[in-house]
């Protein structure tokens, strides 16, 4: 099973360098994670959300857990693309890419665990890697497409408002 690679095979276009991207055990959804554009924001939260729950999950949920990702992911990408193509996203091809693996990655133990052959400790190195592998995704190409889509939408960088109120705007990546 390839599923452990995932990380690694997202970082073949070398030139992108997450800004941070330790590795961490768990995911735990903060302001801290707002990029500044909702519908982004949004999927990403449920990403945290349905991830947690697969990397909690016992052998009698690990079928609906793995389903839950499968499906929510298909959503979080056509979010994506669906906001990369109305606003003529310039650099869609290694961001699509990236998508596509991490899909077929999840789909690839869903398949396997609906007929029997991938159990509890494939299922859990499967949220562990997407774990692993969101917070640079979400730091470099996300971060990349929504200051592109705020810039598109209002003319500017994405201002992100925290919750402790301080206002932020996310260096310009593009
Ligand atoms: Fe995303
Ligand atoms: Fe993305």
């Amino acid at each position: 099973m390839e599923t452990h690679t995932m990380s690694q095979q997202a970082g073949h276009h070398g030139q992108h360098r997450p800004r941070v991207a330790p590795h961490t055990e768990t995911l735990e959804w903060s302001s801290a994670m707002l990029l500044g554009h909702a519908p982004i924001d949004e999927a990403h939260e449920e990403f945290v959300d349905v991830v947690m729950a697969l990397r909690e999950c016992t052998q009698h949920t690990a079928l609906a857990c793995l389903q839950a990702v499968e499906t929510h992911l298909l959503s979080h990408f056509a979010v994506e693309l669906e906001w990369m193509t109305k606003t003529g996203f310039p650099a869609m091809e290694c961001h699509l890419d990236e998508h596509q693996k991490v899909l077929d990655a999840v789909q690839q133990v869903n398949a396997l665990a609906a007929v029997g052959e991938a159990g509890l400790s494939d299922v859990r190195r499967l949220a562990q890697a997407l774990i692993d592998w969101f917070p640079g995704h979400a730091d470099y190409m996300d971060s990349a497409l929504s200051a592109w889509v705020n810039k598109k939408l209002h003319g500017g960088a994405p201002v992100v408002v925290r919750r402790d109120l301080k206002i932020e705007t996310p260096a310009a990546v593009l």
